[in-house]
């Protein structure tokens, strides 16, 4: 969990289907609502595929960017305060955005990609009648995608979660063939790591996010 950041630079080197396969079979006992598993991955290997990815990814990328440069917080519908900055996030570094926007542009040469999807109909979700944006929905696959994450670190494989793609669901869906009560949940980015993957991650502390009886209750911490 400490070591398995996003990985943006691959070698061409293919991964083989024993490793993979390795990693799925972790990954398999993650939890899901229910323990419904509604998830299925497309392991796209083929060339062509990759590149028609890599072009409907690098199209919402630049949507992403483009609200960025506009102050707002893109793919986010919720109210933001007017006359305060959005929190400070990563995004807003220039060497950060230059180094993420040189890695979507080239994700077709990346061996693998992974498309996860999940079966809509095995999903309880339970927040769905609230006046927000839903969120329940995503704890039944998004464990399984980050088991999946930590599987392929001990392989020694880097890895990079994405989610930009799922905005042209229906154009991935025809690529390759996914029917109807599959959602596209995340792009998974995966090959062997061109540089030593990291060994030290920058996050906030316990302390900065974790309380005791309250919101806003004492920090809990090691004391
Ligand atoms: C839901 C989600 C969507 C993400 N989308 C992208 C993306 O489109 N492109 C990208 O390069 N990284 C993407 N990331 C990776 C994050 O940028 C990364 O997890 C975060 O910056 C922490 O970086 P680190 O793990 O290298 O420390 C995404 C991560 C998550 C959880």
């Amino acid at each position: 969990m400490r070591t398995t950041g996003s990985c943006r630079a691959f070698l061409t080197d293919p991964v083989p289907d024993e490793v993979l396969t390795r990693c799925f079979d972790a990954a398999r006992f993650a939890p899901s609502g229910g323990n419904r598993q509604g998830w299925k991955v497309v392991a796209v290997r083929d060339a062509t595929i990759r590149g028609r990815i890599r072009n409907l990814h690098v199209a919402r990328w630049a949507e992403y960017t483009d609200g960025i440069a506009r102050g707002i917080v893109p793919f986010n519908t919720y109210p933001q305060p007017k006359d305060a900055p959005p929190p400070a996030h990563r995004p807003m570094d220039p060497a950060w955005l230059a180094k993420v926007n040189a890695f979507a542009q080239q994700i077709d040469t990346i061996p693998v990609h992974l498309l996860v999807f999940v079966d809509l109909r095995t999903l309880a979700v339970a927040d769905h009648r609230l006046d927000r944006q839903s969120i329940v929905g995503g704890g039944s696959i998004y464990p399984f995608v980050h088991n999946l994450l930590l599987a392929m670190r001990n392989e020694g494989l880097g890895s990079s979660l994405t989610t930009l793609l799922c905005a042209s669901e229906a154009e991935v869906k025809e690529l390759v063939g996914a029917p109807e009560p599959f959602a596209l949940a995340a792009l998974v980015l995966v090959g062997w790591p061109a540089a030593p993957l990291p060994t030290k991650l920058r996050r906030r502390t316990v302390e900065s996010f974790a309380t005791v009886d309250r919101f806003d209750g004492p920090a809990l911490s090691m004391g």
